[in-house]
């Protein structure tokens, strides 16, 4: 009897393998190696072709993260604490660019890049509106338990559920602002933070940018808490 060992699914490739992760699709969508400006041009490609993957993920998941509320915060919390190491992946991917000279990057910078900048990244646009899409039910789920944010953090233990979703957001919240500050220190490390980008934005406003947080009315909420608590010496 003959084993029947070749792909079943249909599609580009020799196994199925390459066809279900459409490997020869993703391939031809990189640069070819010798149009490449020079070798780095490749990393850096493939270090935004990853990224743009990943932030469509996560906004896939924070929808999901946003249905559920209601209903499972828990399920909610879970769905956000994915996002957050999926951005703490992003934070660790883009520190492989800092092995980069930053005259490479001008190399390709000049003549490969046009007028792209990343603050046109689909996918980050998207990441940037996940503030607000959480923002709603998360009001609507505090408006049906009737209770306050402020009263969650007073009571972990008795809002035990609503406390781990406020955590969850929170994480998440502060990896987001993580990988912002992490690719500014990269942005400043390869081309400084006095210079104007390819759309003529200063660099040095990615700073504002790591300093502004998706929930602010929770990071609000624990500065309240500690207002409540003075020294009794
Ligand atoms: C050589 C490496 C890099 C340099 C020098 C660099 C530089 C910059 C600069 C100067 C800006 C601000 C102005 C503008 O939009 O043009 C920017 C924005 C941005 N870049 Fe990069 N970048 C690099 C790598 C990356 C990577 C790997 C990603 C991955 C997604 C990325 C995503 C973004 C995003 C999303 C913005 C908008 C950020 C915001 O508005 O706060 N960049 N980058």
């Amino acid at each position: 009897m003959t084993a029947h060992t070749g792909p079943i699914l249909e599609g580009k490739g020799s196994t199925d393998y390459e066809r279900y992760v459409r490997v020869p699709e993703l391939l031809e969508l990189q640069k070819p190696k010798d149009k490449l400006v020079n070798p780095d041009e490749a990393l850096f490609q493939t270090t935004h072709q990853a990224a743009e993957l990943w932030m469509h993920h996560v906004d896939w998941e924070v929808g999901r993260a946003a249905g559920l509320m209601m209903d499972d915060p828990e399920g909610a919390a879970d769905l956000l604490h994915r996002c957050r190491l999926i951005i703490d992946v992003l934070r660790e991917q883009i520190i492989v660019l800092e092995t980069m000279a930053p005259v490479a990057y001008h190399e390709f910078r000049t003549q490969s890049l046009g007028r792209g900048s990343g603050q046109e990244s689909p996918g980050f646009k998207k990441l940037l509106e996940a503030g607000k899409r959480l923002w709603e039910p998360f009001q609507a789920l505090l408006a049906a338990r009737k209770l306050t944010a402020l009263e969650i953090e007073r009571d972990p233990r008795r809002n035990r559920e609503c406390f781990r979703l406020v955590q969850a957001m929170l994480d998440y919240d502060e990896a987001f602002l993580k990988w912002r500050y992490t690719h500014m220190r990269l942005a400043f490390r390869i081309i400084g933070s006095k210079v104007l980008s390819l759309k003529g934005v200063p660099a040095a406003q990615l700073e504002a940018g790591s300093r502004e947080p998706l929930f602010p009315e929770l990071w609000e909420t624990i500065s309240t808490l500690t207002s409540e608590f003075k020294p009794t010496y």
